[in-house]
């Protein structure tokens, strides 16, 4: 069975995609020309992570992040991709406050950059905070397996639930959290016996970021896939270009053809009028 594709991708095509058996592709974007170019080619769903605090500022960690700065980004994003089914990431400074402060900043995400979704990083105590945000129509992704936001050292990006007991423990969560009414879940870092287990527990799209096989969509940081990510890349990250390396032989050529001054080439420089 397929049904037709509206121009607008939304919860309902991505869950007929998982019952067809049909993955989706997802990656994160922070800016116009990135989220047009994932939308030209046909990516499904776009985040923006808050993995710019280290992928845009240079920070160690995801968390100095201000939600201010990633709502006009997410402006910039759905601009660039107004089809592609948008989430936006609570940063660390609005999953600090209470649970009205989330919903709030939840709101604010959703009315002012257009996103139509919000994801946090989830724990079995975040059940009550997930119900709110469902009651209030919003739709939600809660983050299983590595939480970057709980990460303040590059050390600390370790694979999760690589036993038995911690994928009982994770599977558990993962049922409570969509019980409670989160619309997707998203599982990073943790074995493909851990998204098998979770996608047989629950009846929502389950989105692997370096979760293995058994996801019904995949997820990874767009600068890494394209070559100009950090010093680090994840072992689960296909590295598609290498747009780094580009990248910088253009630096280098602007510099020398300056200093031997080829540039500017006559095609370059304004004429007088006649
Ligand atoms: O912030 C982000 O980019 C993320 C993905 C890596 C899942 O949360």
């Amino acid at each position: 069975m397929s049904i037709s594709t509206s121009p607008r991708i939304d919860l309902a095509y991505l869950r007929q995609r998982k019952a067809e058996g049909r993955k989706f592709a997802m990656l994160t974007a922070y800016d116009y020309p990135t989220a047009a170019a994932a939308q030209a080619g046909g990516v499904h769903s776009l985040l923006i992570g808050d993995s710019m605090g280290c992928v845009l500022l240079g920070h160690q960690s995801t968390r100095n992040v201000p939600l201010d700065l990633m709502i006009v980004l997410g402006e910039a994003v759905r601009r660039g991709a107004p089809n592609v089914y948008l989430v936006g990431d609570l940063p660390y400074e609005s999953m600090a406050g209470g649970n009205e402060t989330v919903l709030a900043a939840a709101k604010r995400f959703r009315d002012e950059s257009g996103c139509d979704a919000v994801k946090f990083e989830a724990r079995a105590e975040h059940e009550p905070l997930v119900a709110k945000l469902a009651a209030a129509g919003i739709e939600t992704i809660t983050h299983l397996g590595l939480l970057p936001q709980a990460v303040t050292s590059p050390e600390g990006y370790r694979a999760q639930a690589r036993d038995e007991n911690s994928i009982t423990k994770l599977t558990a969560d993962a049922r409570l959290l969509v019980a409670a009414g989160a619309a997707m879940l998203l599982l990073e870092a943790v074995p493909n016996e851990a998204s098998q287990a979770v996608v047989s527990a629950v009846d929502v799209p389950v989105i692997g970021c370096g979760a293995g096989p058994a996801c019904d969509g995949h997820v990874c940081v767009t600068q890494d896939m394209l070559g100009i990510g950090g010093i680090r890349t994840p072992r689960f990250v296909p590295v598609l270009a290498r747009l780094g390396e580009t990248t910088r032989a253009a630096m280098r050529r602007w510099v020398e053809d300056i200093e031997n001054e080829s540039y500017p080439a006559p095609e370059h420089v304004y004429g007088m009028r006649k």
